[in-house]
């Protein structure tokens, strides 16, 4: 890649699995313990959510957080940046295996430029001829010094469901985003940037996105470190999710033929 930056996308998934600007630290988090293997989701970096979030409400055995985390991605194009670095182009499009899990028809295209800044934009354009109804998440994992000390700011006053809880719906208060144990919550009708201030890290790291209507924050903590079985049991302080996502009571509805656009820039 270009001299001043690093970066490594999977076709699986379309799975961006490091970024890293020289002189400094990796700024995306990969499990030690991730599992590569056809049919599982990679452990870290930025996993693509669609066409579901989570579980799939009217199919329990359906795969976690949809189908596209677990497809084989095509190759569109790479290039070059004026600023140094690399921009490549992957594509997925439904077939028999996703229409048998989600009957809409699709085309994804994933824009992922290594540059100055790591930039993520994700467009879905419906390509059947009647309405499509998805969800959509770049579940992004930073590299963190320390989550107890980090704080993320940019989620005043906004309200969310409290996976932790229940989905209870709470509100934020003026205070920044802090962890002391499991944080699973998604912040509802947000456009905001957020800054994860990390203190142990010696840094901040700002996550700004457009065509974005909500925004997940996750820490597994201990006990769910320890359950996972492609996640080691001492990972969780180093790792810190905040996933550009259009979720929840913000999915996106597409009239036939019409695109959908969501980009998220982490620096
Ligand atoms: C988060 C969800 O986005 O992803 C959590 O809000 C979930 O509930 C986490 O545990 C990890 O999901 P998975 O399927 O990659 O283990």
């Amino acid at each position: 890649m270009g001299q001043d930056v690093e970066g490594q996308i999977y076709l699986h998934g379309a799975h961006v699995a490091h970024y890293q600007r020289r002189g400094e630290k990796p700024l995306i988090f990969m499990s030690g313990k991730s599992i590569f293997a056809a049919d599982k989701a990679i452990r870290g970096g930025v996993p693509i959510c669609f066409p579901w979030f989570g579980a799939k409400k009217d199919d329990a055995k359906a795969p976690a957080h949809g189908f596209a985390r677990l497809k084989q991605w095509g190759v569109e194009s790479a290039k070059k940046t004026d600023d140094g670095g690399v921009q490549i182009v992957l594509s997925l499009e439904s077939d028999d295996s996703t229409r048998g899990l989600w009957p809409g028809d699709f085309l994804a295209r994933y824009t992922v430029t290594f540059a100055k800044q790591l930039r993520l934009r994700l467009e879905v354009q419906n390509t059947g001829s009647g309405p499509i109804v998805f969800e959509e998440a770049l579940h992004t994992y930073l590299s963190v010094g320390d989550i107890r000390e980090v704080q993320v700011e940019g989620l005043s006053g906004v309200d969310y469901i409290d996976k932790v809880q229940g989905g209870r719906r709470l509100l934020q208060g003026a205070e920044p985003v802090a962890f002391v144990g499991e944080t699973d919550r998604v912040y509802l009708n947000t456009q905001s940037t957020c800054v994860a201030h990390d203190p142990v890290g010696e840094r901040s790291i700002s996550v700004s996105k457009s065509g974005s209507n909500t925004t997940v924050v996750w820490n597994p903590w201990i006990a769910k470190a320890k359950a996972m079985a492609d996640f080691g049991d001492d990972e969780w302080p180093g790792m810190l999710c905040i996933e550009t996502c259009n979720v929840a009571d913000f999915a996106v509805t597409l009239g036939a033929g019409a695109s959908h656009m969501m980009e998220a820039v982490i620096a």
